[in-house]
């Protein structure tokens, strides 16, 4: 059953554990396109990791036919990457849909047309000082101060993750993104100066850096983790 209401976020530590087929029929025509545009052998390894677990999430199937009857695009007439949009058997669907791949591991989260939704994962993000300046506000930067390693990719995934669900079709820029407040699960976050709704966050170190998702609305969410 192709499901557009749930709430999920599923991270995936090593995607080359995941059986994804090699024949590509579980991609439709226009899918097939926007995976053409890349060359680099490892970004088409992780585009298609990101599409096999996100297909799987809308469809809740692995079945190839219920995967065909979901399409997910991510590049704009322009070329240029732009939020995932998520069609059901042709039609638009109101679910959101944010993606992230980095290494080997793959961060998907979905959720209903009632809650923005975004995810990142970080990995070894530069720790410099000229890079903390340059990217972080003052307010970031101090709180980072405290455990440069542990805390900067903290940060960095919440400005990604706040920018997927926040950013309104702009351009990413790392400077106009802040993180102004975090409690225990939420995160209060800027964008060009205007202030988010707030936001629900999840967090996770990994080997590399750091995980994040963010989501608009206390709502319960799903968390599955996979190796
Ligand atoms: C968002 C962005 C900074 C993430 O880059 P990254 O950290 O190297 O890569 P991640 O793996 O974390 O994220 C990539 C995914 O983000 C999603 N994405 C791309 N642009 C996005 C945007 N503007 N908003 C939300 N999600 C976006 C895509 O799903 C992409 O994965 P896919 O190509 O496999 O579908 C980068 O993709 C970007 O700069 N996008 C904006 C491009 C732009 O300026 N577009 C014009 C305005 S829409």
């Amino acid at each position: 059953m192709i499901s557009t209401s749930a709430r999920i976020v599923r991270y995936v530590a090593n995607f080359e554990k995941l059986s994804i087929p090699h024949a590509p029929i579980w991609l439709t025509e226009r899918e097939l396109s926007e995976l053409s545009y890349w060359k680099d052998s490892s970004r088409r390894d992780h585009w298609l990791a990101g599409r096999w677990i996100a297909k799987r999430l809308v469809a809740r199937s692995s079945r190839t036919e219920m995967l065909r009857e979901v399409e997910i695009l991510s590049r704009g007439a322009d070329g240029l990457g732009k939020a995932p949009s998520v069609l059901v058997r042709g039609h638009a669907s109101d679910c959101r849909l944010s993606i992230s791949h980095s290494q080997r591991a793959i961060l998907v989260g979905l959720s209903g047309s009632d809650a923005r939704i975004g995810v990142d994962v970080a990995s070894d993000v530069p720790q410099t000082s000229g890079f903390r300046s340059r990217w972080f506000s003052d307010h970031e930067a101090k709180w980072i101060d405290a455990d440069v390693p542990g805390r900067l990719p903290i940060v960095w995934a919440l400005k990604e993750s706040i920018f997927k669900a926040c950013g309104n079709g702009s351009k990413w820029d790392p400077r106009a993104v802040e993180v102004v407040a975090m409690e225990a699960d939420r995160v209060h976050g800027r964008v060009h100066g205007i202030d988010t709704e707030p936001l629900s966050m999840w967090v996770r170190a990994t080997s590399h850096g750091a995980a994040t998702a963010v989501w608009t609305e206390r709502a319960t969410q799903e968390v599955s983790l996979c190796s």
